[in-house]
């Protein structure tokens, strides 16, 4: 009898072990998330963007603190369009030479690959989904 008590919360311990990072992951906010720090607002949807994992674009975060915004002090809190460096917002949208993480336009360049008419769409400037 005791030996299946103690298989049990054996059991139990490993369950809630697994279940751990289900429950500490952070949700993702509701869509239409409005990025306003430059000229040209966008809208950006975390529902379209599923297929990735948070870390992939929120690339500081620790798997466990609040998610901070693109734009938070420390961070992209450059906004001067012609800002070069890592901590320019306009950048870390828009570089497409970049190595470790990707901004929006070098994996929508990737994604849309030859294809001429999502290229206009993902990578555009106007009448695209992000600036339309
Ligand atoms: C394709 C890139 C991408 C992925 C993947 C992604 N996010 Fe985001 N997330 C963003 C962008 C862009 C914003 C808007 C940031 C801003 O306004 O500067 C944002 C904002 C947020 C915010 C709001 C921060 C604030 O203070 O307003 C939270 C919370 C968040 N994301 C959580 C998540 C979680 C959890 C996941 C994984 C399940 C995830 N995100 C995956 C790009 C992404
Ligand atoms: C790692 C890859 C990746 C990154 C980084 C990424 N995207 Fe996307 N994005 C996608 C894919 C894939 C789609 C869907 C393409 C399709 O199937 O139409 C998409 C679609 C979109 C769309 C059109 C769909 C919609 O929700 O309106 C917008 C707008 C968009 N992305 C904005 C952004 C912005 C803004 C950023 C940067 C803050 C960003 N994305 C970063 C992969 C990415």
């Amino acid at each position: 009898m005791k030996k299946i008590l103690f298989l049990g919360v054996v059991c139990f311990a490993i369950a809630s072990f697994c279940a751990l990072p289900v429950l500490n992951a952070a949700d993702a906010p509701a869509d239409g998330l409005k990025m306003e720090a430059t000229k040209k607002p966008v809208t950006f949807n975390h529902s379209t963007h599923g297929d990735y994992e948070c870390k992939d674009c929120h690339h500081q975060w620790d798997g466990s603190s609040a998610i901070k915004k693109c734009s938070d002090a420390g961070c992209h809190d450059n906004f001067d369009r012609k800002a070069k460096g890592p901590d320019s917002y306009y950048q870390a949208m828009h570089n497409r030479r970049v190595k470790d993480v990707q901004s929006c336009i070098s994996c929508h360049g990737d994604v849309a690959g030859k294809d001429r008419e999502m290229k206009r769409e993902l990578t555009g400037c106007r009448k695209s989904a992000c600036h339309p």
